[in-house]
């Protein structure tokens, strides 16, 4: 175990423990006695919420002028609404009606307020320990409170009215709908599965308050249920084409930013690290047929004369403001073409945009070649969210270099090992040890482990990890052997800073921390291909830092072998071959690591 891992294995989590004791109790001991307010408020209401029979006619009684309006205006009232007022004005009914509800349910609901209700009437200790308390109710929560509008529209919903899908379409507000979608799907879990959980829901641990579902409807996602947070770290900061920066990671892997940020340390220490975007372009390959592989032949040399590209590209560049052709690269099987189609797509990762412009582009084809079919609009070609040589070769998304020189006290320093060591090691694994395993773009030690980080805290698409985490990683010695070049090779890097999961809060603000902002581009492409080059310095910290401790790991090892007396024996132990005569010695004597003469 080398001294990093001690660090986060150990003495993390004891430090960690002390504050918690020392600071955080305390603190909480003597600074909560000073709000018996809200305390008082609290029991008084809690004693107030009779058993869970009573909860719909206090639902009623207790609600505040805001609320009251809210629950007695129908749905239509809202339509009406919306359809008369600016968005604005859209904006504010929904922000009342978010207010109304979520202070309402501040007061009324949450299962847990009820259940210490339920406890009290039950007559047990609130301290006692959960089990204890769960027998002593000897009743499960089985029905949630509802409002009632809530309560109607969960009625719709399982008596298939209203599809579980379109609750959004007849709730006043998004969160509304959210809340009855989970009771929805409760009750056809209850049906199939048992729950584990004081509260009888299988969503308790799934949030899904204060979240702005407004930006999810009809883009990010369908049949919401809440959210699944993940802790995000930040690295760095680490010095990138003369910018200090910091690398946002969500992340659920121990381990992984504290790692990256001492590929960070390492770099900075160093006088930072450059970073290039060489290639950029979005593909779309649609597979067309022809009735024989003569006419795909005639096609594919029409399509292959520069007259034709201006004309497809005349067309496809019509279709968007940001969508520019680049170049059509076709590819034949049989009377099937398969036309790789890239094109610049601004600050957006540019599928949607591709995809209408391919479309377009396929009807100028077709009007020269009636007997042309489209089979699909994706063929495969492209190749989008699976591993595959063409995107390899020519690249998908942008293509990013970065490369550092870390010097030869860094390396010992930061990350306790050597150059020869490190280059040694890259050569082994990354690139021997890929080529043994067959692989595909994977000559690095971990790139995805750090683009897949990157990608969820900036709401990019996780799943074009499986390209975008392409890498090669090369080491060499530098200035004589004294520092170490670090460079990695990301052909594929499929981002953008406008559009998908980037219009979500959380990550447009995780976007602004790397210092992108989403909103204001300088020009088009340009935030996108600078998230490009930060995520590239990002895998290079990443594969740095990894690399080393494989490396130091190694070396600990190597140090603890040598200071054995009988280092040989010990070696070839190591290095014995599994024999069926199991334990004992084998009979041959140890091999010999002589180089032997031509
Ligand atoms: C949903 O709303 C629409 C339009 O307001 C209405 O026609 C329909 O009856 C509602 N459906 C249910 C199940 O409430
Ligand atoms: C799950 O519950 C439904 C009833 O809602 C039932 O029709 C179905 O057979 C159940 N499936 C299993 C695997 O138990
Ligand atoms: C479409 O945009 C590309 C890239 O900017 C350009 O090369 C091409 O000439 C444009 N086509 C036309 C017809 O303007
Ligand atoms: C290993 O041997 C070296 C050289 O003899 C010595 O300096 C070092 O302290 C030893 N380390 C351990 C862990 O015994």
């Amino acid at each position: 175990m080398g001294p990093v891992q001690m660090l986060f294995l150990f003495v993390l989590p004891f430090v960690c423990f002390k504050v918690f004791f020392l600071v955080v109790v305390p603190t909480c001991f003597f600074v909560a006695p000073c709000f018996p307010d809200i305390s008082a408020a609290i029991r008084t209401h809690l004693s107030n919420l009779g058993p869970i029979k009573k909860t719909k006619k206090l639902c009623k009684s207790s609600q505040s002028p805001l609320s009251s309006w809210f629950s007695t205006a129908s749905p239509s009232t809202f339509e009406f609404e919306e359809e008369d007022s600016g968005e604005d004005e859209k904006e504010h009914v929904y922000k009342l009606g978010r207010e109304a509800f979520a202070s309402s349910e501040r007061q009324l609901t949450g299962q847990q307020k009820i259940e210490t209700a339920q406890v009290k009437e039950a007559g047990v200790q609130t301290d006692s320990s959960l089990p204890t308390v769960q027998k002593s109710l000897k009743k499960s929560v089985t029905e949630p409170v509802l409002f009632e509008e809530e309560a109607s529209l969960l009625e719709e919903v399982v008596a298939g009215n209203l599809p579980i899908h379109a609750i959004e379409k007849n709730a006043t507000d998004f969160e509304t709908a959210v809340r009855v979608r989970r009771k929805a799907f409760d009750k056809q879990l209850h049906a199939n599965f048992s729950v584990a959980s004081t509260t009888n829901s299988f969503f308790d641990g799934l949030p899904y308050q204060d979240f702005d579902y407004k930006r999810v409807y009809g883009t990010c996602c369908e049949l919401v249920v809440g959210y699944v947070p993940i802790p995000v770290g930040f690295a760095g900061p680490v010095k990138v084409n003369d910018e200090n920066v910091f690398f946002p990671m969500a992340t659920t892997e121990g381990c992984l930013v504290a790692s990256t940020n001492r590929g960070c340390k390492a770099i900075m220490e160093s006088q930072g690290c450059l970073s290039y975007v060489v290639s950029d372009g979005m593909t779309r390959a649609p597979c067309i047929r022809f009735p024989c592989a003569g006419m795909a032949v005639e096609c594919k040399i029409w399509l292959e004369q520069e007259d034709t590209f201006e004309l497809l590209s005349e067309q496809f560049n019509s279709t968007s403001r940001y969508g520019r052709l680049q170049s059509v690269k076709v590819a034949i099987a049989g009377r099937n073409l398969y036309l790789r189609f890239k094109c610049l797509s601004g600050d957006a990762m540019g599928m949607n945009m591709v995809s209408k412009g391919t479309e377009k582009a396929l009807e100028v084809i077709k009007a020269h070649f009636s007997e042309m079919e489209v089979v699909s609009l994706s063929g495969n070609y492209c190749s989008d969210k699976k591993p595959s040589a063409v995107n390899w070769i020519e690249g998908r998304g942008k293509t990013v270099v970065a490369e550092a020189v870390i010097s030869g006290d860094v390396v010992e320093k930061v990350l306790k090992t050597n150059v020869a060591s490190m280059v040694d090691c890259n050569i082994q694994k990354n690139l021997v040890g890929s080529i043994m395993a067959g692989s595909l773009g994977g000559f690095n030690a971990h790139a995805a482990n750090i683009v897949a980080a990157i990608f969820i805290a900036t709401g990019q698409d996780a799943a074009q990890v499986v390209e975008s985490s392409h890498c090669i990683t090369l080491l060499e010695p530098a200035n004589n052997g004294r520092d170490l070049r670090i460079s990695v090779t990301l052909p594929c890097v499929e981002v953008g800073t406008v559009g998908g999961g980037t219009v979500l809060p959380a990550q447009s603000s995780c976007l602004r921390a790397m210092g992108i902002d989403p909103q204001n581009s300088p020009a088009p492409g340009q935030n996108s291909r600078k998230l490009a080059t930060l995520i590239g310095a990002s895998v290079l910290a990443g594969e740095l830092s990894l690399l080393a401790a494989l490396t130091a790991g190694h070396l600990v090892k190597a140090h603890m072998q040598y200071n054995r007396s009988v280092s040989n024996l010990n070696l070839y132990d190591l290095q014995r071959p599994r024999s069926a005569s199991q334990g004992l010695p084998p009979k041959f004597p140890p091999p010999s690591c002589t180089p032997t003469h031509d």
